[in-house]
């Protein structure tokens, strides 16, 4: 059976969200039972060339065609930013459509308004790909780690400004620099003050911190300082020292007292988190009964992001695979009971 999708935006994310789904055409149908297609894509202009070839994904500068068309189940948002990605996810969730999104401005901001609307229509929204990129934070923290009392969170969320300070690091560069190089790899947000600033780092954190100390967190209860003043003296300072400076972001739970913070820190050259490098990101959590952990990958780009998008795809076909097998299963199961007599 087809599921027919709406992308919304076919930028560095979209695009590697379709060329991923392409490729994966097959695997995808054989694990679920379902075939995706991607039906309509959401631009602002057609004309634009794009960094993949559709096949059958058809162009719009209407978001009627997605959010008004009862065929299409599931919407994938990585337009990025508030507005109108909030308004167009809610009408989506509205109109019974699963919602996979990246966008970590509006989880962060307008998570509980979001989860709420799909609780009420009953439909998922999934958010992987909005902290860490590639890297499965999200479903470990809300799943695989719920048995623990979770204490610890610190790491490197930004692939910007950990792509920055690793090459002014390498090469001794300036900040502006390398900031543009970072914005032509796909790093960066369209507003790349975001990520300097510290408030992409931020609103990541905030994410994370909600889910694993279960607490409703937004980037208010962050204190945030960018990477824009630092610099190559800094860094050559850090080197002379045995460091290296990272945009660290560290959230503690002491007893429900929460400390959240995101700041360019001083680490030692043998530290694990000084071999973050490039736009990688790395996050260690520390569980009460789980101990240590740490996971590392690729924080930002198309393909790594998008790997992350269609994995949460993938989870919403086989959780309607489900839906659809549990329905076959209560029209054949008997729906009346057989009552003894009373005598
Ligand atoms: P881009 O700027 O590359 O792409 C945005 C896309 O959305 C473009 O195709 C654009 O259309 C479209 N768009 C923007 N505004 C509108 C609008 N009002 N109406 C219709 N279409 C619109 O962004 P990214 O792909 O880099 O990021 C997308 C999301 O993913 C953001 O939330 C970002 O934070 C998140 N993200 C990004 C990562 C990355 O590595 N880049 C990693 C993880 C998450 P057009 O092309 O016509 O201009
Ligand atoms: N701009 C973000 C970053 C994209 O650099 O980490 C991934 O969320």
């Amino acid at each position: 059976m087809e599921v027919k999708i709406g992308l919304l935006g076919c930028g560095t994310v979209g695009s590697g969200v379709i060329e991923l789904v392409q490729k994966r055409q097959d695997m995808i149908s054989r694990l679920t039972g379902l075939q995706p297609k991607i039906t309509h894509v959401l631009v602002r202009d057609p004309q634009k060339p794009r960094q993949v070839s559709f096949i059958d994904e058809q162009l719009t500068t209407n978001a009627d065609d997605i959010l008004e068309d009862s065929e299409i189940r599931m919407v994938i948002e990585t337009i990025g930013g508030i507005e109108p990605a909030r308004s167009y996810i809610l009408r989506a969730l509205q109109a019974g459509k699963h919602v996979i999104t990246a966008n970590k401005d509006l989880i962060a901001e307008h998570g509980t308004e979001i989860l709420e609307t799909a609780e009420h229509a009953g439909v998922d929204v999934y958010y992987e790909a909005a902290v860490g990129g590639a890297i499965p934070l999200i479903r470990p923290l809300k799943e695989s780690l719920t048995a623990n009392e979770i204490t610890d969170l610190k790491g490197i969320i930004n692939g910007t400004t950990n792509y920055i300070l690793s090459k002014m690091t390498e090469t001794g560069a300036d900040f502006a620099d390398v900031l543009k190089e970072a914005q032509e790899l796909g790093y960066a947000e369209s507003n790349p003050a975001s990520d300097v600033d510290g408030l992409d780092a931020g609103r990541k954190l905030a994410i994370l911190a909600s889910i694993a100390f279960h607490a409703k967190v937004t980037l208010d209860d962050v204190e945030v300082t960018g990477i824009r003043t630092i610099t190559a003296a800094d860094v050559a300072y850090a080197h002379e020292l045995g460091a290296v400076i990272k945009l660290v972001a560290e959230g503690t739970d002491r007893d429900g007292n929460l400390t959240l913070q995101v700041r360019p820190t001083l680490v030692v050259k043998d530290h694990p988190l000084a071999h973050v490098s490039d736009a990688f990101n790395a996050l260690y959590v520390r569980g009460d009964a789980a101990g240590d952990l740490m996971f590392f990958g690729r924080g930002a780009g198309s393909l790594p992001t998008a790997s992350a998008i269609v994995g949460d795809m993938i989870e919403v076909l086989r959780n309607l695979r489900m839906d659809t097998a549990l329905r076959v299963r209560q029209l054949l199961l008997p729906h009346k009971r057989v009552r003894r007599g009373q005598g």
